[in-house]
């Protein structure tokens, strides 16, 4: 207790700390300042709490529509809408607060230009000006603007060629319609794009090739413009047409070309299935004979490309005495009797194949569905497993998986557990879905769930030194209620020789005389695999080696102050709060801090997610 309240009198003295002695200088208070009066000439409205004062702090005194970092160090957002603004942008002002990312100045009456030093807005990534009355060309230095992910300047009277900004890889909005704009419509990455709109402005000549994304209605009201996706066809290209119809011969002989291609996959494709139908009912049909002897699953499949490749698990008689009353089953209502015999007889299909065994979907004769862990490599005795999965039963907690029921001899254990039909998170994030359907709410009680859980376990389970040992995506399990289970905890040990699941640094080679800090750097090691869960979560960024490359690049990035640029794409085009991404960034990088004893205990990450996830839910409870 003393330490938990010990740890927010530290933390919060390093946010107060920060705040007290940097905020935004004189100089970006003066230029903020100005750029207000420039905007508002004359117009300063009579609310007491406006700010936008020289004596006064735009974070501390919360200027009206300035939102700051957590530090409360840095303006991030500006946010003036509707409020009848009828002067113009001085750019070059506030571009002086370096740390900028969202303008928005939409639904006022601005005018005059955008003029070139908003590129001095390095770190914009949503600019908003719709709704206004600026005139004159959008400035082509936009295209420096390489976090820009949103630009709407739609309902203005923008004019002018629109600039090249296929720069600005990032970006996913361009909203230009309703304004006076002529001349070609320029690159855009448009795979890359999820809104783009150029209606009725005097764009002329033909459309990109915008890769199906988008439909008449991004281009009407251009009287010259013409191509797909327009009805109107543009005309051939005149200096073309000599030699055209030799080109149209080869465009032709193409297309045979192509069709002959398809059709000789297609009938490999059949080939192929039909042989690998018949593998699979040999395979079974073998399992079934053998299995009435004492058996052991060994070794495993003949194929394992990612994807859900079905294969057998193949029998080898080994030693008897070890028949199905090895398999012990913990309390289960699911698998009431199971016997080993029935794990063998069942169809088998490998699911996943790691450094620390495989994993095996099995159906049983009942309809239920199981999956098996198989572990190798273990140098652990019968008594010593047995000993372990009993006390890790002890404890239990909603969303950590129960071992159904556990099978052990010398040379190998198998551990079983319920099959969860909706995959893992890892699998949610980095599936074909690619994370569109994990919204940044949904992540963040994802982690406060695990966090927890963890942290319950670990309190359960200190004095045993049972760590979960491979905390990573994939074994963080989806529920029927799309509540995170995590599985196999405790299955892995970490030893000396073994320090996979170690940032780099860790190593217990000097600690072996004192084996209390080999247990408490095993909880240590989960609350690093969970530092890089954080981070795969926040970035949407595969995990390789352990997460060390990803730590790296995270830190770099942050040391390169592209903070913003870490983030899921997804998250930011969601518009997920930056802020509370942060936070949570911030508490990942203390969870992999590279010397053990500097990470926080995994209660402590746990206080600090489910502080972010209040402070989440309720901004969006005040924003409805
Ligand atoms: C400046 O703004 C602060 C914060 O809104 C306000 O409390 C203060 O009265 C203002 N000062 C002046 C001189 O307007
Ligand atoms: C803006 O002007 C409209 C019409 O004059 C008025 O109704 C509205 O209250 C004004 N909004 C603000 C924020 O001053
Ligand atoms: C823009 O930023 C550069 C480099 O920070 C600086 O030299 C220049 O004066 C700035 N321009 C304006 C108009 O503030
Ligand atoms: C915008 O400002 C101009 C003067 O600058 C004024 O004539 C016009 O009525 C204003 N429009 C709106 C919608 O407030
Ligand atoms: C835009 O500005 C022009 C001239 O500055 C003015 O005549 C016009 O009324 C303004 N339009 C709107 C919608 O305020
Ligand atoms: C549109 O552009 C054409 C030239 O491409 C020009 O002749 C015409 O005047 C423009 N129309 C408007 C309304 O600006
Ligand atoms: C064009 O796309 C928009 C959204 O991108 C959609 O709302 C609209 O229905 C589409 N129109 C047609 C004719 O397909
Ligand atoms: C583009 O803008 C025009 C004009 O405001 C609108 O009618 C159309 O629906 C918009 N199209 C899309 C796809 O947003």
């Amino acid at each position: 207790m003393m330490d938990r309240v010990y740890f927010w009198v530290v933390f919060m003295a390093f946010f107060l700390l920060l705040s007290v002695t940097s905020a935004e200088t004189v100089q970006v208070r003066e230029a903020l300042v100005q750029f207000m009066e420039k905007l508002a000439p004359g117009n300063n409205p009579g609310d007491e709490n406006w700010g936008w004062n020289i004596s006064s702090d735009p974070c501390i005194d919360a200027w009206k529509g300035i939102s700051c970092d957590i530090s409360m160090q840095f303006v991030k957002k500006i946010v003036l809408d509707q409020l009848n603004f009828t002067g113009v942008l001085d750019a070059a002002s506030v571009c002086s607060a370096k740390n900028l990312a969202v303008l928005s100045l939409s639904n006022n009456n601005v005018s005059g230009m955008l003029t070139y030093d908003i590129s001095n807005c390095t770190r914009l990534t949503h600019l908003y000006l719709h709704g206004n009355n600026f005139s004159g060309n959008l400035p082509g230095s936009l295209s420096r603007l390489s976090n820009l992910k949103r630009l709407v300047v739609s309902d203005n009277r923008f004019s002018g060629g629109i600039p090249d900004i296929s720069r600005v890889s990032g970006l996913l909005t361009f909203l230009a319609q309703n304004n006076q704009f002529d001349g070609v419509i320029p690159k855009f990455e448009f795979s890359n794009l999820e809104e783009f709109n150029v209606s009725n402005n005097n764009l002329s000549g033909s459309i990109p090739d915008v890769e199906g994304r988008f439909n008449a209605s991004s281009f009407l009201g251009n009287p010259g413009l013409c191509g797909k996706p327009l009805p109107n066809t543009c005309p051939p290209p005149v200096a073309e047409k000599k030699g055209s119809s030799s080109k149209m011969y080869l465009i032709y002989l193409g297309y045979v070309l192509i069709g002959l291609i398809l059709v000789s996959l297609i009938a490999l494709k059949v080939i192929r299935k039909n042989k690998r139908k018949e593998k699979k009912e040999i395979a079974k049909k073998g399992l079934q004979t053998d299995a009435t002897k004492d058996k052991i699953i060994s070794s495993t499949s003949s194929e394992s490309k990612r994807g859900g490749n079905i294969s057998e698990y193949s029998i080898t008689s080994v030693e008897s005495g070890m028949g199905s009353s090895s398999l012990v089953v913990l309390s289960s209502p699911v698998v009431n009797g199971l016997k080993f015999e029935d794990l063998l007889r069942s169809p088998a299909e490998l699911i996943g194949r790691g450094r620390h065994g495989s994993l095996y979907k099995v159906t049983l004769n009942s309809g239920v569905t199981l999956a098996v862990k198989r572990i190798r490599d273990w140098d652990i005795s019968r008594d010593d497993f047995k000993k372990r999965v009993h006390i890790i039963d002890q404890v239990k907690h909603p969303n950590v998986m129960p071992i159904i029921a556990y099978y052990c001899s010398s040379q190998e254990q198998l551990v079983v557990y319920e099959f969860q039909q909706n995959g893992s998170l890892f699998r949610l994030l980095h599936g074909s879905e690619n994370g569109h359907l994990f919204d940044w709410g949904s992540r963040l009680s994802v982690t406060a769930r695990i966090a927890e859980a963890l942290a319950f376990m670990h309190e359960g389970l200190q004095g045993d030194g049972i760590a979960h040992g491979n905390l990573k995506s994939s074994n963080i399990l989806l529920n029927n209620g799309m509540e995170p289970c995590i599985s196999e905890y405790g299955l892995s040990v970490v030893n000396n020789q073994d320090s996979s699941f170690l940032a780099p640094n860790d190593s217990f080679q000097e600690n072996t005389s004192s084996p209390v800090n080999n247990m408490s750097n095993a909880f240590k090691a989960d609350v690093y695999g969970l530092g890089i869960l954080l981070l795969e979560l926040l970035t949407g960024k595969l995990v390789q080696n352990n997460g060390f490359d990803l730590g790296l690049w995270v830190n770099s990035a942050i040391r390169e102050e592209w903070t913003v640029e870490v983030f899921d794409k997804t998250l930011i085009a969601e518009g997920a709060s930056e802020e509370r991404m942060v936070n949570l960034l911030q508490i990942a990088l203390k969870c992999i801090n590279s010397s053990p004893e500097e990470r926080p205990s995994m209660r402590e990450v746990s206080v600090i997610i489910n502080s972010i996830k209040e402070y989440e839910e309720k901004s969006l409870s005040s924003e409805a």
